[in-house]
């Protein structure tokens, strides 16, 4: 391939740091093949950006709302320039991941018990949701919002009096919250790569050291472990890697995502969410299973472009 790429990065969203950092891996990878690459970071004036850059495809590595939630992908639908990933529909949907639940819930998959809340008006009737969501779920119980990556805004809560701060952090997000049940077990991730029917690559067990894979233990260096394969049966890693590929088929993903799972201690597979853009940096966790399979970071991009380049012929020269 010999086309002029344009790699999109940055953006205003939370995950904006990590997406310049998977962008320059990506900027990295594909120079290193010889390949005419300019990076864009995202603002306002996009349109005008990418069409001033002439570039002829476009690899996404944008994280978070704006990014990875299928705005991006409606613009470059109109200006119709082939991109990386997913389109709209599955990008959206992915984004939220009460959408996602409850897509997963009417096929029947395994994802963890949930509710959603509103935020309410004022401060008494914040005490108030905070009862109710105790009473619903007493125990160890996570609240997250639906639509940030990175767990971003989320608290794992363990007993009453930590309920209302972590409906504060979250409303700080957004006017919804995603309460979920607290399942222990292994956490375990699966890459998929391709288009339709995609490869599994290598899933991987994470262990946290501080034990929560939050922000600053996925993104130091030495705060998080990536173990291939993961120490569970061939069973649970067959039913795993059948339960991913289901879920970005069910979602109608292209290209590559990464679907976030618990094995409960009893040895049931959970659905967390899926990632339509995971990590790219060096320290993340897709591209350490690629290399796991023998693909390299220059290799991964070519692939995406390839992937991304024959979706779009596909559909006839117009994407989605
Ligand atoms: N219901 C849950 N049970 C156990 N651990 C959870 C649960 N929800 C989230 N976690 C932990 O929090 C991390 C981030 O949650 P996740 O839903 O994947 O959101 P994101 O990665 O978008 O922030 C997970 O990788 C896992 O370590
Ligand atoms: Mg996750």
């Amino acid at each position: 391939m010999s086309l002029r790429i344009g790699i999109l990065m940055g953006g205003r969203s939370a995950e904006r740091e990590v997406s310049l950092k998977s962008g320059r891996a990506v900027y990295d990878a594909l120079v290193a093949k010889g390949y005419e690459v300019k990076t864009i970071d995202i603002s306002a004036e996009l349109p005008a950006r990418i069409k001033e850059a002439r570039v002829e495809i476009v690899f996404v590595a944008l994280h978070g709302p704006l990014g990875e939630d299928g705005t991006i992908q409606g613009v470059l639908d109109l200006l119709n320039i082939p991109y990386t990933g997913s389109g709209v529909l599955a990008s959206a949907l992915a984004m939220d991941k009460v959408a996602t639940k409850r897509i997963l819930l009417s096929e029947g998959l395994p994802t963890p018990r949930f509710a959603e809340y509103r935020r309410p008006e004022d401060e008494e009737e914040i005490l108030e949701l905070a009862e109710t969501v105790w009473a619903e779920f007493a125990g160890t119980l996570v609240v997250k919002p639906p639509g940030q990556g990175s767990s971003l805004g989320m608290t794992i809560v363990r007993n009453q009096g930590e309920v209302v701060g972590a409906l504060r952090t979250v409303f700080q997000f957004g006017d919804r919250a995603l309460v979920e049940e607290f399942i222990p077990g292994i956490e375990v991730t699966v890459p998929l790569l391709g288009n339709r029917s995609p490869r599994v690559l290598p899933m991987i067990e994470i262990i946290s050291e501080t034990g929560l894979y939050d922000y600053q233990s996925k993104y130091t260096p030495g705060l998080s472990h990536h173990i291939i394969p993961p120490r569970i049966s061939d069973e649970a890693q067959a039913e795993i890697a059948r339960l991913a590929v289901r879920t970005f088929e069910l979602l109608g993903c292209r290209g590559l995502a990464r679907v976030d799972f618990i094995l409960s201690e009893d040895g049931r597979p959970y659905i967390l969410e899926l990632n339509t853009i995971p990590g790219l940096t060096p320290v993340s966790l897709f591209p350490d299973s690629a290399k796991a399979a023998g693909i390299d970071m220059s290799q991964l991009a070519e692939t995406l472009l390839v992937l991304a380049q024959e979706h779009y012929m596909e559909a006839g020269g117009f994407v989605d």
